[in-house]
């Protein structure tokens, strides 16, 4: 991808986005929600894959047919609010590799903690998509897309639903070759990381946990 941010600004996008920011949305509402918007905003992260064609027969004849070129593709979550964006992924991608990335955010210091982490093989020749609704401090983003390039990945995009500018400028310090894909950049963090005016705990609302 050419850019560094890209802005989903598509009507849909922001319709649910939206309905998801109220907080009078339901749980079961919010999940569905962010599982739609998750599609579309795989449908933009994906723009560029490199295509290949191959040879079938239509039942009018041959064709040379586009076919996405590589089968190389890995989603990797991170936990837990990530795998609300990963099963709509995963049904448009259903060949895509899984991972998960386990770090939770150290209330006091913000900083991330890590406490899981598994990941396809050969990441070096993936395609990964990294996928967390809330890029807000950015640093648990960052840690997160560390440990993937520790672990040979190289071309990495990161997928989210709402970013803090304060987050976007985190990622791009540290990690220029990660294109961003988010459905809005939100106006600030408030002092305890969380962003404004943003949709509160993504987790908790999506898992209904407070
Ligand atoms: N994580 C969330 O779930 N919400 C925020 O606003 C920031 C981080």
């Amino acid at each position: 991808m050419k850019n560094h941010l890209t802005l989903v600004d598509h009507p849909l996008v922001q319709h649910k986005l939206t309905i998801m920011r109220d907080k009078d949305t339901s749980t079961n509402s919010f999940r569905r929600l962010l599982r739609e918007i998750s599609q579309l905003l795989a449908y933009e992260i994906t723009r560029e894959l490199p295509m290949t064609t191959r040879q079938i027969e239509t039942p009018m004849g041959p064709m040379d047919a586009p076919t996405i070129g590589t089968k190389k593709l890995a989603l990797i979550s991170i936990l837990r609010a990530g795998n609300g964006l990963l099963d709509g992924v995963l049904e448009l991608i259903p060949a895509a590799r899984v991972g998960f990335v386990g770090l939770y955010r150290d209330e006091e210091t913000l900083k991330p903690v890590q406490y899981y982490y598994k990941v396809p093989s050969e990441l070096s020749s993936r395609l990964v998509i990294a996928l967390d609704p809330m890029l807000a401090t950015g640093n648990s983003s960052v840690a997160a897309i560390d440990l993937l390039k520790e672990s040979g990945a190289k071309n990495i995009r990161f997928m989210c639903l709402l970013a803090a500018p304060e987050g976007v400028a985190r990622m791009k310090e540290a990690h220029p070759d990660v294109p961003i894909v988010t459905a809005a950049v939100d106006e600030k963090l408030n002092e305890k990381g969380y962003i404004v005016p943003g949709l509160g705990d993504a987790g908790d609302r999506m898992f209904g946990t407070k």
